[in-house]
């Protein structure tokens, strides 16, 4: 395992019914294929009472779980509605899968949106639904890992790139009272690094006003 500032730290929260199951054999292969890549990983089975305070010492927060009766699995929905785990997850850069038996596009319409939902504000590195097939590929395992890991140093390494600020955005900025409105640039541009954005936009602004405001 690698000890660089940049190691990735991961944290794999999922749910499922079965102890020992598709999903529990699918995150542990994920887990050793994230550390292969040099990431520190852990793991959490959800539980919608849980404390989820101990995510902010991670940098990427993966989630996943089976579909069971067309509903993602429901203690993985429940920490979403009922915990303190998306007041953890405020711009944290996040990657979704889901465990289920349907026809890709069903779930990719019917049941991702279901988390995703939960998640607009941030960043999403990748996203896979894994047929029963796949569950146990190690290929198609490797490629997810993968593809977390290239999107995650990806969005690092645009915060070292200057940050572009649109002429409609930069014409906002200068209309806010003086006062406000070194923070809102600064809040403006550090909201856009965490989220990997290149160019700064009246869009970009609102949403990190109303980060600052939440
Ligand atoms: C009781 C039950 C209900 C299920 N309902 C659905 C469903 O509505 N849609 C679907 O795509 N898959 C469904 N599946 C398939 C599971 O999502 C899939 O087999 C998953 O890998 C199970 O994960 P597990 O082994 O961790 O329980 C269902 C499976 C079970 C056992």
């Amino acid at each position: 395992m690698s000890n660089s500032s940049q190691q990735m730290k991961a944290i794999i929260l999922y749910d499922t019914r079965s102890a020992g199951g598709s999903t529990e054999r699918f995150v542990d292969a994920l887990g050793t294929s994230l550390a292969g890549t040099g990431a520190y990983v852990e793991k959490g089975k959800c539980k919608a009472t849980a404390d989820y305070s101990f995510v902010q010492d991670f940098d990427v927060v993966i989630m996943g779980a089976p579909v069971y009766y067309l509903l993602v699995s429901s203690e993985l929905l429940g920490s979403l509605i009922q915990s303190n785990l998306k007041r953890y997850l405020r711009r944290k850069k996040v990657a979704l899968f889901l465990t289920c038996g349907s026809p890709e596009p069903m779930a990719y319409m019917m049941y991702l949106p279901q988390l995703k939902i939960h998640l607009v504000r941030n960043k999403i590195l990748a996203e896979k639904v894994f047929a029963p097939q796949q569950l146990s590929d190690e290929q198609a395992i490797d490629e997810f890992a993968s593809t977390i890991t290239q999107a995650y140093r990806k969005a690092l390494k645009t915060r070292d790139s200057s940050l572009r600020w649109t002429d409609e955005a930069q014409e906002m900025l200068e209309q806010i009272p003086l006062f406000f409105r070194n923070r809102i640039k600064i809040a403006a541009e550090e909201y856009a690094e965490e989220m990997g954005y290149r160019e700064i936009t009246v869009d970009v602004i609102d949403e990190a006003k109303a980060e600052l405001e939440r």
